[in-house]
């Protein structure tokens, strides 16, 4: 082939895939199957944002601009969107007007927005406004905040629904930088994953800046009625008046968690590690937003019995946030490695049994998902297969909990000595950029081969690919054992056997203890047992969300009622998926409960996210309104 034809077959190639991945098929070759972009063609590098929060309408009003790489010098550029409302599009300075098209609709991911460009553009102005039902927003009335005077606003972009509030290239491996302007009504302070402020601003305009590069699904935003307590110099809280001393309190020790992670992990690269204790709607535990991760409510126990979850999210400014993973398939590198990073902290700060008995409890779901998908699951494997799937499948405990039991194995085969020595130099290696499973054991088995005198043999004694590509627990899984659970074992069993609960011996049981206690209760307990416990420990009053939770399950599987109202309560009041999910579905499980469950359904899902409502709808054959 002569060199200009060579040239022209190239150049015809990039003008036909620069449309994106507009077709299942682009889809299953593309890079990443959960985005139409092509950022090997054309990448987004900045983002300017200028919206305006309109409370009442539940719409972001406002512009967004984006400046490119146009690296294959391409014509049209193809970015996610989903329910957005684009009125009109303008590139460079000069803003001069262009066309553009939105493709159909495909399950998950909304629709391809393709602009026409030209080669030589630099940046890209999108006028737009978002819907009501846009499922990243959560508005708030006031009623369902802590203070119940003002609105709140909240932002889920995690796994892929930042292209329900931005158009953008909204796939993890692609990092950009950006800038804000937020218009609120005066009085509520805005907050973003960046720089923030820490009073609000006479007029209700906010600025943010970001300076380090993130993929879009840690684009976030707050605003509501909030104020920020100081918790170290570089550490604080946000969060509703009433509620901000508790929060302060409860995550007081944050200061000393980012330091100890400092010295396992390497520096901390995002300046601040701020919170925000969001109103009980919020659908996670917590979520990873960088310089400002978002928490519920539901953490704030009183006695700092559930700061796991904060471990948990700081640790994701290593796994995760400065490390991303490839794809959604890749889930584990992030989830699962911010698991082990988290137990870690947790170990150093707290102690090694207690942090065994965290790892035995999460181990216990493990092993029940595990059993429910069968031993030959591809669901099972660290790596998943996604394409026309819905990402948000990927988070199971599967990539959280066998990812943590790989590092660990590493770890104890390795000796942690030794292991301590490849993670700070993995973030080093790799920061700010995303990695795939294939080049993360690439990496191991270089650097496994740089230090051990017989890499061959060891590489394969760790089985990599049977846990990476593999199903179930390979048979090098560690074990974990916790003596502590094991006495509280032993206690349930003499109450089973016939010895009164008041004289169990509870003496410095924690919140854990308990949670082991009431998990392991027995299905052929009669009703008047569970009374008893009641009784004793009063659980069903539990200020424990995790506590109450675990025991208003027990409650439905032996027909406890004294506990009814505190299940309604909990179930109206709290928004989190993880305890929402668990409790309407052993209600639906007979006619009864299924008719009890959405009668309570429809006075609590006003309060509730759309990612969680999703689900829910369908489990209680809900038609969603419009
Ligand atoms: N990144 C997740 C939150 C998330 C999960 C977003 C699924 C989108 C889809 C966050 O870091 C997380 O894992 N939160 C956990 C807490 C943790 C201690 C396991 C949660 O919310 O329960
Ligand atoms: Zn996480």
């Amino acid at each position: 082939m002569s060199c200009l034809s060579r040239t022209s077959t190239v150049l015809i190639a990039a003008l036909l895939v620069g449309a994106g991945c507009t077709t299942g098929e682009d889809r299953r070759r593309a890079p990443d199957p959960h985005s139409f972009s092509r950022p090997d063609q054309v990448a987004v590098r900045h983002l300017e944002l200028d919206l305006t929060v309109d409370f009442e309408a539940h719409r972001l009003r406002g512009r967004a601009t984006l400046h490119l790489d146009n690296r294959a010098a391409v014509r049209e550029l193809t970015l996610d969107s989903r329910d957005l409302d684009i009125k009109r599009v303008l590139l460079g300075s000069e803003e001069r007007e262009t066309s553009f098209r939105l493709g159909d609709e495909v399950e998950f991911l909304g629709r391809p927005l393709v602009v026409r460009i030209e080669p030589d553009t630099r940046v890209v102005h999108i006028d737009y406004e978002t819907d009501p039902r846009a499922i990243a927003l959560q508005w708030l009335e006031p009623q369902q905040t802590a203070g119940g005077r003002q609105p709140f606003l909240l932002t889920q972009s995690e796994s892929v629904f930042a292209r329900t509030w931005i158009p953008c290239q909204d796939s993890p491996s692609v990092r950009i930088t950006y800038d804000a302007t937020i218009r609120v009504p005066p009085g509520l302070l805005a907050v973003m994953s960046a720089g923030n402020p820490t009073e609000p601003s006479p007029d209700g305009v906010y600025t943010f800046s970001m300076e380090q590069s993130i993929p879009v699904y840690l684009l976030a935003l707050a605003v509501g009625e909030l104020e920020f307590r100081k918790l170290g110099p570089r550490n604080g809280v946000y969060a509703e008046p009433s509620v901000v001393e508790q929060a302060a309190w409860e995550f007081a020790e944050i200061e000393q968690m980012t330091a100890v992670a400092e010295e396992l992990f390497g520096r901390y690269r995002w300046g601040r590690f701020d919170l925000i204790v969001l109103p009980p709607g919020f659908p996670f535990g917590g979520m990873e937003n960088p310089r400002l991760s978002f928490i519920t409510p539901t953490l704030l126990a009183g006695d700092r019995s559930l700061v796991a979850t904060v471990a948990h999210e700081l640790a994701h400014s290593w796994s995760g946030n400065l490390v991303t993973h490839a794809t959604w398939g890749d889930i584990w590198l992030n989830e699962g490695l911010t698991v082990y990073l988290e137990k870690r902290i947790m170990e150093a700060l707290y102690g090694r049994d207690y942090t065994e008995m965290l790892a035995v409890l999460d181990q216990q779901v493990l092993l029940e998902t595990l059993e429910e998908l069968g031993p030959e699951s591809p669901d099972s494997h660290l790596q998943l297969e996604l394409v026309d799937r819905d990402p948000d499948e990927s988070f199971g405990d599967v990539a959280y909990e066998k990812g943590y039991l790989f590092l660990r194995m590493l770890e104890e085969t390795l000796g942690r000595e030794r292991w301590d020595q490849f993670l700070p130099g993995y973030f080093d290696e790799f920061e700010f950029s995303s990695m795939s499973s294939e080049r993360f054991l690439a990496y191991l088995r270089e650097w496994l081969a740089e230090t051990d005198p017989d890499p061959g043999s060891l590489i394969s004694r760790l089985q990599l690919d049977d846990w990476v590509y593999g199903p179930g627990l390979p048979a090098n899984r560690p074990a974990i054992h916790s003596a502590a659970l094991d006495r509280v074992d032993a206690q349930r069993q003499s109450w089973i056997d016939g010895q009164p609960a008041a004289e169990l011996d509870t003496t410095g049981w924690t919140a854990h203890h308990r949670l082991r206690f009431i998990r392991g209760l027995p299905d052929s307990l009669p009703s008047r047992r569970l009374a008893e416990l009641d009784d004793v420990f009063g659980w069903t009053e539990s200020s424990n969300a995790e506590i109450l939770h675990a025991w208003l399950l027990q409650t439905l599987e032996h027909d406890y009622e004294p506990a009814g109202p505190a299940l309604e309560r909990f179930l109206v009041q709290v928004g989190r998926n993880k305890f929402l999910e668990p409790l309407y579905s052993r209600l639906a499980e007979t006619p009864e409960g299924l008719e009890r469950a959405r009668a309570i359904y429809s006075r609590a899902r006003p309060g509730y996210h759309s990612v969680v409502t999703h689900g829910l709808d369908e489990m209680l054959g809900v038609t969603a309104p419009r």
